[in-house]
């Protein structure tokens, strides 16, 4: 048994963030963890070894697509499955072990094993009881289930389950037209599945800038991946190597099969707390199965603290890591604080598709007067050498005073292209401070410029 000031549970990037936090704020750390390694969902089995596979196959679609243009003639690659799962599990390892390092260096302890409440102040892994002034959950989400379809992780996946699948699937039908589902089904995609994807809604990526979300849809069609829009999975079943899914349409009540090699369940996640012991804690929860807390990260338990996926909000690595600086610097006496109004969101497809802020369809449901200023790629010198002339930068400014109120990205780099718009944000600019900005050529941020230009005199390039 050890005294701590400070006992997280879950080392995902909610909870190893706050760790480490935690250390340098001089509080004595210890992170338990139930897997093998450290970096929860995101490094294991979530952010990491997804876009190991996104870079890995939009490589593939470059060399088949564009080298030849540019000069580069030979053979396209063709895909070596085994090497790629190689070269992802050696990206996750670097990732886990520079936990590892992290931990070592700002003295977090890490516990291994699985971790109970038996009351506030308490933590008991194994038969070990650890004492802790304060307790932080952190233990995240696991893919939430969806009736009549049965996961084997075979051939009816989730996420973790279609990062590791025996081979690159002839057919594969994914379910839910979600972040995970548009991502993992472009990677195979583009290794040569052919992905038909069923969505419940009329349109893809809920919640995403209307406009955006209908360029987005077409240039995955563009791509080869199919839609079945307005439709119901009833049912998907798994026969040896085979699936089937079933699906009514919403519009008519028909019901429609597809068959298929593997089906990725992409429908959402759900909070994970199973073993906490939070009934018997009596700590209060949402409607929505997630842990209750306020505005300092506290639960209904004084002393137990909890962020990440397991707590309200976007199921996102950077709002836990945020959540989890600032949960450690309440508990260290100072002032944490997170601005969930400038929060981006990015998926990782080609184009990359980010977003931070207000959508025109909030901004109209609040009754709220604002202009847009929108620039296509097609102007941008760089995205067209690159092939990359596709999408647009569209900025959401206020129409009295022009300030920033959010921005809607598609096309090349836009999850590194939104946070300047986010920065811009969180120090109250307006479109003009964007636009006079100077940005350097030729660069793709000169399309954020331009979209900022364009809610003032106009773009000079379109
Ligand atoms: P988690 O990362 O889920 O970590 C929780 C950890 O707690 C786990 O390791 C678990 O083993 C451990 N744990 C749970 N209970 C206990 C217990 N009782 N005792 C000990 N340990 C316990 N987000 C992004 O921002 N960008 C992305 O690109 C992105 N890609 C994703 C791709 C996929 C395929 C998936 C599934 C998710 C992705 N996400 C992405 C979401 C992101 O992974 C999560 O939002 C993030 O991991 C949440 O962090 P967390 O710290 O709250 O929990
Ligand atoms: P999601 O919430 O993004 O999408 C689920 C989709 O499934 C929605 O479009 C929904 O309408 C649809 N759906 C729900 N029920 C259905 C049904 N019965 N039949 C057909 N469609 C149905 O969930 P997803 O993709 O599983 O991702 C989970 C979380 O992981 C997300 O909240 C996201 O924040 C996080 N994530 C983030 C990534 C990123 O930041 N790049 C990458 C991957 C995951």
């Amino acid at each position: 048994m050890s005294d701590y000031d400070v006992i997280i549970i879950g080392s995902g990037p909610g909870g190893y963030v706050s760790a480490i936090r935690c250390a340098q704020l001089g509080l004595k750390t210890a992170c338990v963890e139930g897997r093998e390694t450290l970096g929860g969902t995101c490094l294991n089995v979530g952010c990491i070894p997804s876009k190991a596979l996104l870079h890995a196959s939009h490589m593939l679609h470059e060399a088949e697509h564009n080298f030849a243009e540019m000069g580069l003639k030979g053979k396209s690659p063709s895909v070596d499955w085994s090497q790629m799962q190689k070269y992802k599990q050696s990206t996750v390892d670097t990732n886990t072990k520079g936990i590892e390092f992290l931990f070592k260096k700002n003295k977090v302890d890490w516990i291994k094993g699985w971790a109970t409440i038996p009351e506030a102040g308490k933590v008991k892994v194994g038969d070990e009881v650890h004492s802790a002034k304060n307790i932080i959950i952190a233990s995240g989400s696991e893919p939430a289930p969806l009736k009549g379809v049965e996961i084997d992780e075979k051939v009816i996946v989730t996420s973790t389950g279609a990062l590791t699948l025996g081979k690159v699937p002839k057919k594969m039908v994914v379910i839910g037209a979600g972040v995970i589902g548009l991502e993992l089904g472009s990677v195979y995609a583009r290794l040569g599945a052919e992905v038909t994807v069923v969505e419940f809604l009329d349109h893809i990526t809920p919640g995403m800038d209307s406009e955006v979300s209908r360029q987005f849809q077409k240039m995955l069609v563009k791509q080869g991946l199919t839609f079945v829009m307005g439709a119901a999975v009833q049912s998907a079943e798994a026969a040896k190597s085979e699936a089937k899914v079933t699906y009514k349409l919403r519009s008519d009540d028909s019901e429609h099969t597809l068959d298929a090699d593997a089906v990725l369940l992409s429908t959402g996640r759900r909070p994970y707390i199973d073993g906490l012991g939070l009934d018997a804690l009596g700590i209060a929860m949402t409607d929505r199965g997630q842990i209750q807390v306020n505005d300092k990260w506290q639960t209904s338990v004084e002393g137990i603290y909890a962020i990440g996926d397991v707590i309200e909000g976007p199921m996102l690595a950077h709002k836990a890591e945020d959540e989890g600086m600032a949960a450690a610097e309440q508990i260290a006496g100072h002032h944490g604080h997170v601005n969930y109004s400038v929060i981006p969101g990015v998926i990782y497809t080609h184009p990359e598709v980010a977003n931070v802020g207000e959508t025109e369809e909030t901004l109209k449901a609040a009754g709220r007067a604002y202009k847009v200023g929108k620039f296509s790629f097609m102007g941008n010198a760089r995205a067209k050498a690159n092939f990359a002339g596709d999408g647009f930068v569209k900025l959401l400014a206020d129409k009295e005073t022009d300030r920033i109120l959010g921005c809607h990205i598609i096309g090349p780099a836009a999850g590194d292209l939104i946070h300047e718009v986010c920065v811009a944000m969180e120090f109250g600019a307006s479109a003009q401070d964007l636009a006079m900005t100077c940005h350097a050529h030729p660069t793709y941020s000169e399309a954020v410029r331009e979209a900022a230009l364009a809610c003032g005199d106009g773009p000079i390039h379109m």
